[in-house]
Order: structure tokens, then sequence, then C-alpha cells
């Protein structure tokens, strides 16, 4: 297969796997996420502001209630169904529009603002990406991304899973690069953009980590494809078990259910005027 007809193939999987399960239902327990992101960028009344891969509108949305003409784009339009909704009960206007990270469509330095909430670390192709959130955002302004950090619980969850999953293509990159520092660093490297960097934690809770485990798999695309795979093959208890180890292991609850912060990467990138 060639390089294009690869990527295709990969991207085509990766909007059918995202728009499987009930990704909205996750996404209400990452909203910090999205508010967060929002907030550091200082989002101004009036300003033109992107969010990529944007979901359902984490970002988005507060975004716009900040007064912002907001565009979300995400690879999978599915969401976008829950996500008017979300903005139609929020009071906002967004556009929704359909665009894969690694080629937005839309003029350079068009946008004042470029978010992204736990989005652009699932596109395939790192300096791509890269190169495209510098590239639409105006000499100025700001980019924001929230990641999930490659040492926190799902970054820890997607290692784990890579090992059970067949070998990406060479050209792509798995999602938790872009929960490390240095990694980032180097992503931008030959950018005119000057790079800050905290971390912050959103809080998941349920009975038990075997009963969070169980949620996520039904509802989360990633888990449940792989779930569907690897029950073929019978490997997919061994994996489920490596989770619920990795939940036991970072399970901070003390009355015996479960609970972990799960640590993201706050990452501000201003571009020099
Ligand atoms: C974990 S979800 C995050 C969604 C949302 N930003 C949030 O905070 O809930 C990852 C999102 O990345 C999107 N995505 C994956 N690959 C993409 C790509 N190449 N281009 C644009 N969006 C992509 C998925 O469709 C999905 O909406």
């Amino acid at each position: 297969m060639s390089t294009i007809s690869a990527l295709e193939a990969l991207k085509d999987t990766h909007r059918k796997t995202w728009a499987s399960g009930d990704y909205p239902s996750i996404a209400e327990l990452v909203t910090d996420v999205g508010a967060s992101v929002a907030r550091e960028a200082g989002v101004r009344a009036g300003s033109e502001v992107l969010d990529v891969a944007a979901g359902t509108g984490n970002a988005a949305i507060p975004a716009a209630l900040a007064g912002a003409q907001v565009i979300a784009s995400d690879l999978t339009p599915e969401l976008f169904v829950a996500g008017r909704r979300r903005a139609a009960e929020a009071g906002v206007a967004i556009e929704w529009i359909t665009a894969d990270a690694e080629d937005l469509p839309f003029e350079d330095a068009r946008f004042d603002t470029v978010l992204s909430s736990l989005g652009v670390q699932f596109a395939p192709r790192h300096e791509v990406v890269a190169d495209e959130l510098v590239r639409v955002c105006r000499p100025g302004g700001t980019i924001v991304l929230g990641n999930w950090a490659a040492d926190g619980y799902i970054g820890r969850f997607w290692s784990t899973m890579g090992p059970y999953l067949p070998a990406p293509p060479t050209f792509a990159s798995p999602p938790p690069g872009w929960g490390r520092v240095e990694h980032v660093e180097a992503l931008f490297a030959d950018h005119p953009v000057e790079l800050t960097f905290t971390r912050e934690a959103v809080r998941f809770e349920d009975a038990s980590a075997e009963a969070f485990l169980d949620m996520f798999a039904d509802r989360y695309g990633p888990l449940l494809q792989a779930r569907a795979k690897l029950s073929q093959d019978g490997r997919w208890n061994a994996l489920r078990d490596d989770l619920i180890a990795l939940g036991t292991e970072m399970n901070i609850a003390t009355d015996g259910t479960f609970a972990v912060g799960s640590d993201y990467l706050v990452i501000v990138a201003h571009k020099a005027a």
C-alpha cells in the first residue's frame, strides 16, 4: 500500500473508532481540560478561535462563552451531533467543520487562538500537526493544548494498550509523545513559538478499578475497538487485567472504591509577533 493510501486508511479507521462507543459521555468526564485550555489561552471577546480535534466542544464551548467567534473542527463529524446540542444548551453559536488536524482547511494566520483539548495528540503525524497549528495561528497569537501526560493515568493507559494493538504504520507516532515536554519542545523547535508547560489533573471515580475499566471499554472508542479485536484471539482478558492493575496501582481512594487523578500537560505556545 502506498503511504497516501495507508494514511487515508488509518484516518478512516480513526474516524470510525472515535465515532464508536459513546465518546460524548466520556467527554463529560473531562470538561475541566477544555475549560482549563480555554482559560490558559485568555480567550477574548471578539477574537477568532479554532478548536482542533474538538469532539463535542470541550474547549470550543468555554471559548464561545468568553465571547469569541469559534470554529470547532474534528475528523469525526458524528461527534458534532452532541456538540451542537451542548452548544445550544450553553447558549452559544459555534461553527462545526469536519477537518483533519494534519490538513486544516484554513488560510495561514487566520486565528488569534488555536486550542486543542485531549485532541491533536491522537493524530498520527505529530510534526505535521505542529506545523499546521503554527500555520493557522496569527503572529502574536496563542496555541494552547491539553494533552494526557505520558506518565499520567490515561497516558500510561495508552502505553499499556500499545503492545496489544497492531503495529502502527512507520509514519505514525503514538499519542503519549504529545504528553512529554521534550517531545513537544522538539516538535516546535523550528517554529517561532515560546513554550510554557504546566500540569493539571482530572479525577476519575467509580465503584472499583474493574467497574471503571468496563465502563470505559463500553464507551471509549479506542478501548471498545481493542476489546472487539482482542476478544477474537483470546487476548482481551490479558489487556483488561493489565489495565485493572494500572488502575489499582494508581488508585488513591481510601474507602475501597476507585479514584485516580489523571495528569495532563497544558502547553502554551506564544507565536512571535
Ligand atoms: C479524546 S477525544 C477529545 C475530544 C475533545 N477535544 C474533548 O476534549 O473531549 C480525541 C478527538 O480527536 C479527534 N481526532 C483524532 N484524530 C484526528 C485527526 N487526525 N484530526 C482531527 N481530529 C482528530 C477524534 O475524532 C476525537 O474527537
